[in-house]
């Protein structure tokens, strides 16, 4: 019923001809694969040269971050209307590193979500807790309001353009990946959530994608898992065999 989409993050990784080589290998694996959905987010710099290796593949482009207006006075940032021109469809937002490093806030994080659905793009909305909240049993609170203030304002129509990716942030990088248990524990949680805020129909229709460790021998298990709907990918999505791999998933 939910198509599943595997997501790969380079995160600040590749320069423009690694990452037009790079894509050129991964769009090879991809052909053929119309059952499920591809995304890639290299380093913004890079989506238009990649969206050119692209025009006869399925795979599909995210921007790593985007802003809420359409343009103006923001140093280092980009609209929803540039990552459209430069061939992407997809915007990855609130992401963990972008949440910690950068001290975006949830309000913050509400206002590219609000931008990036206004202007047709495929939100693609992390959410996570730390160890240390997982370790004082408070992981069902905070992602409960960062999914709440995440998305306020968005309407029951535009859910249709989000996409939920669960990415424990003490998963990311570090090589421990939350158990297949653990992550589809939390997945539920976010649809019960999501019916609640909207309706089970909805809730039913979202792709809820786990994010954290996700390595060419754990993809399998984790995406057996009713509630998982793909995978977010960071560094196994920076070799072409090990994303190859991962998108397809038996
Ligand atoms: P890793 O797959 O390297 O743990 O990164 C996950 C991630 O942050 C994807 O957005």
């Amino acid at each position: 019923m939910r198509r599943p989409l595997l997501a790969g993050n380079w995160k600040m990784h590749t320069n423009i001809l690694e990452a037009y080589l790079l894509v050129a290998e991964i769009g090879k694996c991809a052909a053929g694969l119309n059952d499920r959905d591809v995304i890639l987010a290299p380093p913004n710099v890079a989506l238009n040269a990649v969206s050119r290796v692209l025009l006869d593949s399925d795979v599909l482009l995210a921007s790593q971050n985007v802003c809420w207006a359409e343009e103006g006075a923001f140093t280092g940032e980009i609209s929803p209307a540039m990552v459209k021109s430069a061939g992407a469809v997809a915007s990855i937002i609130g992401h963990s590193e972008r949440r910690q490093i950068f001290h975006e806030d949830d309000e913050m994080i509400n206002k590219r979500v609000l931008g990036a659905v206004e202007y047709g793009l495929i939100a693609i909305f992390c959410i996570g807790e730390t160890l240390e909240e997982r370790e004082s049993d408070t992981t069902f609170d905070i992602l409960e309001a960062q999914i709440r203030k995440g998305l306020a304002g968005v309407t029951a129509e535009a859910m249709k353009n989000m996409v939920v990716a669960y990415e424990p942030v003490w998963a990311i990088g570090t090589g421990k990946t939350a158990s297949k248990e653990q992550a589809q524990e939390v997945h539920a949680f976010i649809r019960k959530l999501l019916a609640e805020i909207y309706e089970k129909a909805i809730a039913d229709s979202v792709r809820i994608l786990y994010g954290g460790s996700v390595k060419p021998d754990n993809v399998d298990e984790l995406m057996a898992q009713p509630d998982i709907d793909g995978a977010l990918v960071g560094g196994a999505a920076l070799n072409a065999e090990s994303f190859c791999r991962i998108i397809n998933f038996n």
